[in-house]
C-alpha cells in the first residue's frame, strides 16, 4: 500500500480498501454500493471504468483512494497555500507544498511531441542538451488516418515521453475544429468534424493518461481563428455550440476522464471563455460532471471574480511583474478574506488539483518513469505518418512507382528538403533528426538511382525565400520583423509585427515602414538585391546603404549587387515611405536555382518527377492566420508547367490546411501528407513506392476556392466577433447544403486496392426509446493488393422540425483486407446519434420519423444506404 503525502500507515490501516477493483467492476453498482463503500463515489467509478483495460488495476487501485486522500489533505492547507496552488509559480508549473508532500506540477507543450525545456521563469530556452523528443506527426495526420489505433499510438508516445521529461500535464491534444482554411492552427487539430474529433480524442487521452500523465484537451472552446485570437467574441447559437464545437470536449470528459482542459483565448458571448458561466460552470462542470481542472491558456484576459466563481481552476502565463499579481493570486486572496468569494470555491479548485495530482501518481512511489526517443517511438511516428497520407488522385495508376524501373528521379518543390519540427508556435518539437521527403527517397532508392533536387526559378519577381533567414518569430518560424512608424524619421514606433516574406502592402495609408531580418547566404559571391516598390525606399545591409531613393519610385525595379560570404549573417533592413507596396527579392550567385528551361528539360527526361509542395510553418502557425488560400511562392506556376512538361508528375502536398490547387484536374497522381513528424520522409517514400498502401482519408474538405467556404461566403471572418453564421452547416455540411462541389470532399482518399460495399443490414427496421441500432456492411477488397478502407457512416433525418444537414458522420471503421478478402464492418447508432440539440427543452432530441443510413468511401461517395424509423 502506498503511503504518500506523509499520511501515516495507520491512516491507511484504518481506511483499508473495502473493495477490490475487480470486485467493483463486476458489481452492478447502485446507491447501496456507494453507501456501503464511502471511498467510492460515482465519479471514482467512472474514472476507473474508462481506464484502458491494461491499467484498470494499476491506476484503479490508486484512484480508489483519491477522494479519501483529498479529504485528508485539504484541511491541512492554509488559505495562502491553497491560493498559491491556483496560479502559476513559473512559466510552466504551479508550486509545491513541501510540508504536505505536494510536489510542483509541471506542464509542457505540446500536442505532437514534448517541447524543448523552457526556462523556469521566462520564455527563453533553458539551454538543455538532453531535451530532445520524438517529433510525432501532428494530430491532423492522426485524424487523416481515421484510425483509433493511430490515436492510441500517438497518445502513448506523448505520454511516455512527457513522463520521461518529468512532466505532469501534457498540453494537448487540441480539438478545435477546422472551420476556416486560413486558421493558422488547423494543423494542430483533428479536422473539421465533431464526431471524428471526438472518436479520436478519446483513445489519445486514454493512452496519454495510461502513462501517469494528465492530458490537457484544448482550447475550450471556439478558438477557430488566430485573427485577434485574444479578443474575438465567439457567438454561435446554442445548437451550433452543442452539435458542432463541444462534442469532442464532451467525449474527452465523459469517455476518457481527461484530467485537464485548457480554456481558449477568445471571448464567448462577451466574456473570456475561461470565465464563461455557461461554458464552464453550467456545461463543463455542471452537465458533464467534469472532475478535473480547467487551466487558462497562457496570458488570457480574465478578471478575478468571474474566473473564480465560474470555475477556472488554474491561471497560467499571465503577463504581470510578479506571480502575486496574477488574477487568481493576491486579488483572489483578498476577495476571499473580504467574503466576496467563498473559501469553498477555492477548496473545490484545490480539491480538483489534488485529484489530478493523486490520479496521475504524483505522490506514488510506483509512478511510471516513461521512455523517450526510443526506436519503438520512432517506428510509431512512422506508422502514424504512413497511415495519415491521403491519396487524392491516381489516374492511370501512376502510383506506386516501381523502384526497379527507375534510374533518374527528379525532385522539386519547397518541401522536398524542408524540415518542419521546429516551427508553428507552441507545438514546436526539438527532435534528434527529421527525415525530409528527399532523405526518404534517397534512403529508399539507394545509390543505383540518381535522385536530383532542383529549385525552380520563378518568372515572377519573388521575395527572398525565408529558408535564408536566421531571425525567428516566437513561433519558431523564420520571419521578418515589420515596424510601422508614425514619423518619416522612423523614431516613433506605432506598432510592430512579423511577416513571412519581405513583401508588404501599406494599404492606402501613408506609412513609414521598416522590415528587417538577419539572413545567411548559402553560397559566397555576388548577390543582386532587387526592390520593386511604389514609394520611397532604402535598403541597408549591416547598416550600410545599398539602395537609397530620395524620391518616390513608381513600381520601378531597383537592383544593386553586393558580395556576400556563405554562412555569415547579414542584417538586412528595407525602409519604405509610401502608401502602396514593396517587395525585396534577390538573385543568388547562380547554382541554387534552376531556370525554367533547365527544370522543364529535366522533367521531360526524368523517369519520375515528384513535386513536394504545400505549406510550411511560415504559413501554418500559431498567432497568425494565412492571408489567402493560395499556395505560397511560385508553386502554382511551377506545378502547372511541370504538368505540361511531364503529365505523370506526382504532386504531394504537405500542410495542415486546405490550399487552392487550380492545376489539380491536370494531375494524375496527387497526395496529401500533412507534416509527417520526424519519420515523414520514410513514410512518404513507403507510400510512393507501394511498400505501404495509402489508407488515409481527408479529415477536412478541400474547397476549390476560399470564397466557397462558409465563413468567407457569409462574411463572418472578422477580428471583432464571429457569429458562426452557417450554424450547424460547418465544413462538408455547408458544401452539401449549398450544393457547392469541393475540389476533394471530406472523407475522400484512394488506395492501391479497390473496395466493394455490399449487403447493408440493420438490426431492426424500427427502433424506439434508447434502443441501439446495429448496422453492418460487407466490404470486399476486389484488388490484388492488401489494403485498408475507411467505411464511413453518415446519417440523415428525413424530416425534422429544424434544418438538419444532409449527412452527418456518425460512425467509421477502418477495415484491413487482404487481396480478395471480405469483412463485415459494424456500427452502433444510439439515440444521441439521431438527436439534435433542441433549444426549447435545452436537451438532445431524437424526433420520431424516418432516418437514412448511408455508408460509403467519402461524404460524396455513398455506396449503400437503408432507412429505418425511430419512435419515442
Ligand atoms: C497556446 C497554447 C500553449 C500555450 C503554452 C499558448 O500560446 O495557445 O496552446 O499550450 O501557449 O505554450
Amino acid at each position: 500500500m502506498v503511503t504518500p503525502l506523509g499520511i501515516t500507515t495507520s491512516f491507511y490501516k484504518k481506511k483499508a480498501l473495502t473493495l477490490s477493483i475487480s470486485a467493483l467492476l463486476c458489481l452492478s453498482v447502485n446507491a447501496a454500493v456507494f453507501a456501503a463503500h464511502p471511498n467510492i463515489t460515482p465519479q471514482t467509478l467512472h474514472a476507473i471504468t474508462v481506464l484502458p483495460d491494461s491499467e484498470k488495476h494499476r491506476i484503479g487501485d490508486r484512484i480508489i483512494q483519491v477522494e479519501d486522500q483529498i479529504k485528508h489533505l485539504l484541511p491541512q492547507l492554509t488559505l495562502a497555500e491553497k491560493v498559491s496552488l491556483v496560479h502559476a509559480a513559473g512559466k510552466f508549473h504551479i508550486p509545491a507544498i513541501e510540508r504536505l508532500g505536494i510536489h510542483e506540477m509541471w506542464m509542457s507543450d505540446g500536442p505532437h511531441g514534448v517541447r524543448y525545456e523552457i526556462d523556469r521563469n521566462s520564455w527563453a530556452p533553458a539551454g538543455w542538451t538532453n531535451d530532445y523528443s520524438t517529433y510525432l506527426p501532428p494530430l491532423t495526420a492522426v485524424a487523416a488516418s481515421w484510425d483509433k489505433n493511430m490515436a492510441s499510438l500517438h497518445g502513448n508516445v506523448l505520454g511516455a515521453e512527457a513522463r520521461h521529461r518529468s512532466k505532469d500535464l501534457i498540453l494537448g491534444p487540441g480539438v478545435n475544429l477546422a472551420r476556416l482554411p486560413l486558421y493558422g492552427r488547423n494543423f494542430e487539430y483533428m479536422g473539421e468534424d465533431p464526431f471524428l474529433a471526438a472518436a479520436l480524442v478519446v483513445p489519445t487521452i486514454k493512452a496519454i493518461q495510461a502513462n501517469d500523465v494528465g492530458a490537457t484537451v484544448k482550447h475550450y472552446a471556439l478558438n477557430t481563428q488566430e485573427l485577434n485570437r485574444t479578443g474575438v467574441n465567439a457567438k454561435p447559437d446554442e445548437r451550433t455550440l452543442r452539435e458542432v464545437y463541444l462534442p469532442a470536449f464532451e467525449a474527452a470528459v465523459k469517455q476518457a476522464n481527461v484530467h485537464a482542459i485548457m480554456g481558449a483565448y477568445n471571448e464567448f458571448r462577451g466574456t473570456n471563455a475561461n470565465q464563461s458561466e455557461h461554458l464552464v460552470k453550467d456545461i463543463l462542470k455542471g452537465e458533464w460532471g467534469y472532475q478535473g481542472v480547467l487551466l487558462t491558456d497562457w496570458n488570457v484576459d480574465i478578471n478575478t471574480y468571474d474566473a473564480a466563481m465560474n470555475g477556472l481552476d488554474i491561471e497560467m502565463g499571465t503577463d504581470v511583474a510578479s506571480f502575486d499579481d496574477y488574477f487568481m493570486a493576491k486579488p483572489l486572496l483578498e476577495m476571499i478574506k473580504a467574503g466576496k468569494v467563498p473559501e469553498s470555491v477555492l477548496d473545490d479548485k484545490v480539491a480538483r488539483i489534488l485529484r489530478v495530482q493523486l490520479s496521475i501518481g504524483m505522490m506514488d512511489k510506483q509512478r511510471l518513469s516513461g521512455q523517450r526517443n526510443t526506436q519503438a517511438h520512432r517506428n510509431d511516428a512512422r506508422t502514424i505518418a504512413t497511415n495519415g497520407v491521403v491519396l487524392l488522385k491516381n489516374d492511370d495508376q501512376v502510383l506506386p512507382l516501381k523502384a526497379a524501373k527507375l534510374k533518374n528521379v527528379l525532385v522539386l518543390g519547397p518541401n522536398a528538403d524542408k524540415r518542419h519540427g521546429f516551427g508553428g508556435g507552441s507545438s514546436e518539437v526539438k527532435a534528434l533528426y527529421e527525415i525530409s521527403p528527399l532523405d526518404g527517397l534517397k534512403a529508399k532508392l539507394g545509390d543505383k538511382v540518381k535522385v536530383t533536387l532542383m529549385r525552380p526559378a520563378s518568372s515572377k519577381f519573388m521575395p527572398i525565400p525565408n529558408d535564408y533567414l536566421t531571425t525567428r518569430h516566437w513561433t519558431g518560424t523564420p520571419s521578418w520583423q515589420i515596424n510601422y512608424f508614425n514619423d518619416s524619421a522612423m523614431t516613433n514606433l506605432a506598432s510592430e509585427s512579423w511577416i513571412a516574406d519581405p513583401q508588404f502592402d501599406a494599404k492606402g495609408h501613408t506609412q513609414s515602414i521598416e522590415i528587417k531580418a538577419n539572413i545567411k547566404p548559402m553560397e559566397s559571391g555576388n548577390h543582386s538585391f532587387s526592390i520593386q516598390a511604389d514609394g520611397q525606399v532604402a535598403l541597408y545591409i549591416n547598416d550600410q546603404p545599398l539602395i537609397n531613393t530620395s524620391t518616390a519610385q513608381s513600381a520601378k525595379m531597383l537592383i544593386q549587387s553586393m558580395s556576400l560570404v556563405a554562412g555569415e549573417t547579414y542584417a538586412v533592413s528595407l525602409r519604405y515611405q509610401g502608401n502602396k507596396q514593396a517587395t525585396l527579392g534577390w538573385e543568388t550567385p547562380n547554382s541554387l536555382y534552376n531556370s525554367e528551361q533547365e527544370y522543364l528539360a529535366a522533367a521531360k527526361k526524368a523517369d519520375a518527377v515528384i513535386y513536394f509542395g504545400g505549406l510550411s510553418h511560415a504559413d501554418d502557425r500559431e498567432s497568425i492566420d494565412r492571408p489567402d488560400m493560395i499556395l505560397p511562392g511560385q508553386q502554382d506556376e511551377v506545378i502547372s508547367k511541370l504538368l505540361q512538361a511531364n503529365a505523370n508528375t506526382i504532386v504531394m502536398m504537405i500542410g495542415g490546411s486546405a490550399v487552392e490547387m487550380p492545376w489539380a484536374n491536370k494531375t494524375k497522381a496527387l497526395l496529401w501528407g500533412w507534416y509527417g513528424g520526424m519519420e515523414a520522409g520514410h513514410a512518404y517514400a513507403d507510400i510512393l513506392f507501394g511498400d505501404a498502401n495509402p489508407s488515409g482519408k481527408m479529415p477536412i474538405t478541400l474547397p476549390k476556392k476560399l470564397t466557397d467556404t462558409a465563413p468567407i461566403a457569409l462574411n463572418d471572418y472578422h477580428a471583432k466577433e464571429s457569429l458562426y453564421s452557417e450554424g450547424v452547416f460547418m465544413g462538408y455540411r455547408w458544401f452539401e447544403q449549398q450544393k457547392i462541389a469541393p475540389l476533394f470532399p471530406f472523407g475522400h482518399g484512394l488506395s492501391y486496392s479497390q473496395f466493394n460495399y455490399s449487403d447493408i443490414k440493420l438490426s431492426n427496421n424500427s427502433i424506439k426509446g434508447n434502443d441501439t441500432l446495429t448496422v453492418t456492411v460487407n466490404i470486399t477488397n476486389t484488388s490484388k493488393v492488401d489494403g485498408a478502407e475507411v467505411a464511413q457512416l453518415y446519417l440523415h433525418d428525413i424530416k425534422a422540425s429544424v434544418p438538419r444537414p444532409l449527412k452527418e458522420l456518425k460512425g467509421f471503421e477502418k477495415v484491413w483486407l487482404k487481396a480478395g478478402e471480405t469483412k463485415t464492418a459494424q456500427f452502433n447508432l444510439t439515440k444521441r446519434d439521431l438527436s439534435f440539440w433542441d433549444v426549447n427543452t435545452n436537451d438532445w432530441l431524437a424526433e420520431p420519423g424516418e432516418f437514412e443510413v448511408m455508408i460509403g468511401s467519402s461524404v460524396a461517395d455513398i455506396r449503400v444506404k437503408k432507412r429505418f424509423s425511430y419512435q419515442r
